[in-house]
């Protein structure tokens, strides 16, 4: 990662989101944002996703006040929103989420970079990963990670967590009753990536399998070659309870995987068509 410079003057990274000092035409930004995203989302999300955007009414009216969300939010699970400039170092990140505060940026993208931003903004941030904090287990499940973060730095294994954050965070799928649903915040702030995920033929969708998604790589300027599925957000925190240091020595003999790979050890869902992904091989606001 390029080195990255403390912009705020405290330790901690933080700053005041400056609620007021948002323009018209970046709540309208915001409101174009949510508006296709609610829309998209109504069938594909998760419900945990989408019971805790209602109730934290994250919100078509515009960018959201932190002050108001961390009333509920705090009410709900305890975690609190903590405004950043940006992109901060891995320690300060697992700090924050060690002590149950989620650092998001506040700076919206622009209208030229609705489908494709390469660094989080607010509406990645907030929109796609506040409304499952508000959920019991997924807000146990974010500040364990920040735990596991810390420890995995002295490890040296940031590399091997680091991929969980992604496959399951940013980019994960749950299986519900009526079928595949989205949980990845990388995907529910993405236009393209929230049809794509679901509905194309051309990813792998594979059983979440915790050693597996340790090994696997991953493309950060393009849609995912594989989705991994978790069952339910407990089956994910019970699989991350245990103590990491025999993963971390047994992943250091083992090859990384690519992205795109399937091993016959895998619970196939859904096996990928390859890539055949003309015109749709960008993936818009990640992290
Ligand atoms: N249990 C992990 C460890 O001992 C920490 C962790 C928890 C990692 C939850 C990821 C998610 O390192
Ligand atoms: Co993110």
């Amino acid at each position: 990662m390029a080195t990255l410079v403390n912009r705020s003057g405290r330790p901690d990274w933080s700053i005041d989101q400056d609620w007021a000092a948002y323009s018209k035409e970046e709540h309208g930004i915001w409101r174009t944002l949510f508006a296709r995203q609610a829309k998209l989302l109504r069938d594909r999300a998760a419900p945990e996703f989408l019971d805790g955007v209602a109730r934290l009414g994250v919100a078509a009216d515009g960018i959201p006040d932190f002050r108001r969300l961390n009333d509920v939010l705090g009410r709900a699970t305890g975690f609190q929103i903590v405004a950043v400039p940006g992109l901060v170092p891995d320690d300060i990140f697992f700090e924050h989420l060690a002590h149950r505060r989620f650092p998001s940026t506040c700076f919206i993208r622009t209208n030229e970079q609705l489908d494709y931003i390469e660094e989080p903004d607010v509406f990645h941030d907030i929109f796609g990963h506040v409304p499952l904090l508000v959920n019991p287990v997924f807000a146990d499940y974010m500040e364990a990670y920040g735990k596991g973060g810390l420890k995995a730095l002295k490890q040296g294994a940031l590399h091997q967590l680091a991929r969980l954050y992604w496959y399951t965070v940013e980019f994960g799928l749950i299986a519900t009753k009526a079928g595949l649903r989205i949980y990845g915040s990388g995907i529910v702030s993405s236009k393209g990536e929230s049809v794509y995920c679901l509905d194309h033929a051309g990813p792998n969708r594979l059983g979440f399998d915790l050693l597996r998604v340790m090994r696997t790589k991953y493309r950060i300027d393009a849609f995912q070659e594989t989705y991994f599925v978790i069952d339910s957000f407990a089956q994910l925190f019970d699989a991350t309870l245990a103590d990491f240091t025999p993963y971390y020595e047994a992943l250091a003999k083992l090859p990384e995987l690519e992205a795109g790979a399937v091993l016959p050890t895998d619970r196939v869902i859904h096996r990928g068509a390859g890539k055949k992904r003309r015109g749709i091989t960008r993936n818009p606001a990640v992290a």
